[in-house]
C-alpha cells in the first residue's frame, strides 16, 4: 500500500541516534541541528530517557484515564517546579495541535464566546480550530474555515484592542517566538498590552509554547521573558523528546468540570515516563543554563559571517537570514556536510533548533561547514 504522499522527503534514512547525532542506514553520521522540528530536547537516546521508557513499558505501558495514574501527578509537580508556573493545572494530550485545540475549546467554554484572534505568520497546528488560527490558507480546508478567526499583524495593538472590545473574542493565541513562520517576535510592549487587554475583556490569553517552550528560549517558557500571565499555556514537542505527548497548563481561574476535556491516550503511563525523564534531565544537566551559554556562543560566531544579514530568535530557537533562498544551502549541508538544519515560511531563513544539550564543538562544526558552503555558493555565482 503506498503512503499518502503529503511530505516532500530528503533522501536520508536515519536508523539510530545518540546525543546530537543521527546515523543513516549506510552508517553515515549527521549533526542534528534541527531535532526533527524542535522535538529533541535532551538528545537522541539519552540514557535516562531510554531507561525510563524501557522500565515503564516492561511494567505498564498504558491504561485509560478512568483509573488513578500517579505518574501524571508526578509529571505535573515536576513541571510546576521547573517552570515556576505555580498553581496552574495540567491536562495531558498527545500533540501540539491537540493541545491548542483543547486550549481554544477551554477558552470558549470559559468565556461563552467563539471568535479567536491570532497573528500573521503564526502556526498552531492542523486540527479544526488550531489550523483556522494558523496563517496559511493552503492548509485550511472548508470544514476548518467555518471557525471564527481574525488574523492581525504582529504588534498591531490597536487592532487587538478594537477586536477584543467587540466582546465576542474567546482567545488570543500567540507564539512568543514564531517557529514555522520564521522566528519573528512581538515587542515587549505589545505582549504586555495584549495580556492587559485580554484581562479587561474576558478573553483568554493562550501562550502557544509548543515550539518555544521547555527551555528552548533560555527560560522555561518564552512568555517568561515578559511580564504576562497567560490563562492557558500549550505544550508538546520538547516535552517528550520524541515520545508523542502534549498538554495545556490551565490557570486556576478556569474551573474544571467532569467531561469538559478528555482523551484516550493522553497522559498514559509511557508518555508520563518519557515526560518525567525529560524534565529530570533538564534539571540534572542544567540544560537551560546550557541554552543561554550556547546561544551567546552561536550568536557571536554568526555575527562574524558577512553573508548573514540578520540573526533572529532567542536561546536555541535561532534563525539565520540571508539575502537568497536557503533551499540549496540546506541540501548541501545535508548531503555534503551531513548536517540537518531547518527551513521556514520565510524562504531566506535557516532555522537552527538543536537539542538543548548542544556543545561548542558542534556549533564550531556547523560554522566551519557553513563558511565552506557559502564560499562554494559564491564561487558558483561568479563562474
Ligand atoms: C508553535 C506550534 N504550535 C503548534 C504546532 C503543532 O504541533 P503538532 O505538529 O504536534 O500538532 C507546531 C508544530 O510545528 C508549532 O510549531
Amino acid at each position: 500500500m503506498p503512503l499518502f504522499d503529503v511530505y516532500p522527503l530528503y533522501n536520508v534514512t536515519p536508523v539510530s541516534g545518540k546525543g546530537i547525532y543521527v546515523y543513516d542506514d549506510k552508517g553515515a553520521e549527521y549533526l542534528d541541528l534541527y531535532g526533527g522540528h524542535a522535538v529533541i530536547s535532551i538528545g537522541h537516546a539519552h540514557p535516562n530517557y531510554v531507561k525510563a521508557i524501557t522500565n515503564q513499558v516492561e511494567t505498564l505501558g498504558f491504561y485509560s484515564n478512568a483509573i488513578q495514574n500517579p505518574l501524571q501527578k508526578q509529571l505535573a509537580d515536576k513541571l510546576e517546579d521547573l517552570s515556576g508556573c505555580k498553581d496552574y493545572e495540567l491536562f495531558l494530550c498527545n500533540s501540539g495541535a491537540e493541545a491548542n485545540e483543547n486550549a481554544l475549546k477551554l477558552a470558549s467554554f470559559k468565556t461563552g464566546k467563539k471568535r479567536v484572534v491570532a497573528f500573521s505568520n503564526g502556526f498552531h497546528g492542523r486540527t479544526s480550530a488550531a489550523v483556522a488560527a494558523t496563517d496559511n490558507a493552503t492548509i485550511i480546508a472548508p470544514i476548518n474555515a467555518q471557525q471564527a478567526v481574525t488574523i492581525l499583524p504582529l504588534n498591531d495593538i490597536e487592532g487587538v484592542k478594537m477586536e477584543l472590545e467587540k466582546g465576542d473574542v474567546c482567545a488570543v493565541i500567540v507564539e512568543f517566538i514564531q517557529g514555522v513562520g520564521g522566528l519573528d517576535q512581538g515587542t515587549k510592549e505589545f505582549f504586555e498590552e495584549v495580556d492587559k487587554l485580554c484581562k479587561a475583556n474576558n478573553t483568554m490569553f493562550v501562550a502557544d509554547e509548543i515550539q518555544c517552550g521547555y527551555g528552548r528560549s533560555g527560560k522555561f517558557f518564552a512568555f517568561q521573558h515578559y511580564d504576562v500571565t497567560p490563562d492557558i499555556i500549550s505544550l508538546a514537542k520538547g516535552m517528550g523528546n520524541g515520545f508523542p505527548i502534549g498538554g495545556i497548563l490551565i490557570h486556576p481561574s478556569i474551573e474544571s468540570k467532569y467531561g469538559m476535556l478528555g482523551t484516550t491516550f493522553g497522559g498514559n503511563h509511557l508518555a508520563c515516563a518519557a515526560g518525567l525523564a525529560v524534565l529530570n534531565t533538564i534539571e540534572e544537566e542544567d540544560l537551560i543554563d546550557n541554552v543561554n551559554v550556547m546561544s551567546d556562543y552561536f550568536m557571536k560566531l554568526a555575527k562574524t559571517i558577512p553573508q548573514i544579514k540578520k540573526i533572529k530568535g532567542r536561546g536555541l530557537m535561532l534563525g539565520l537570514e540571508f539575502d537568497f533562498e536557503v533551499g540549496e544551502l540546506r541540501k548541501k549541508l545535508i548531503y555534503d556536510y551531513k548536517m540537518f538544519t531547518g527551513g521556514a515560511s520565510n524562504k531566506k531563513l535557516l532555522r537552527i533548533l538543536p537539542s538543548l544539550t548542544v556543545k561548542k564543538d558542534h556549533i564550531n562544526q556547523f560554522f566551519e561547514a557553513l563558511i565552506e558552503v557559502l564560499a562554494e555558493v559564491e564561487e558558483k555565482e561568479t563562474v
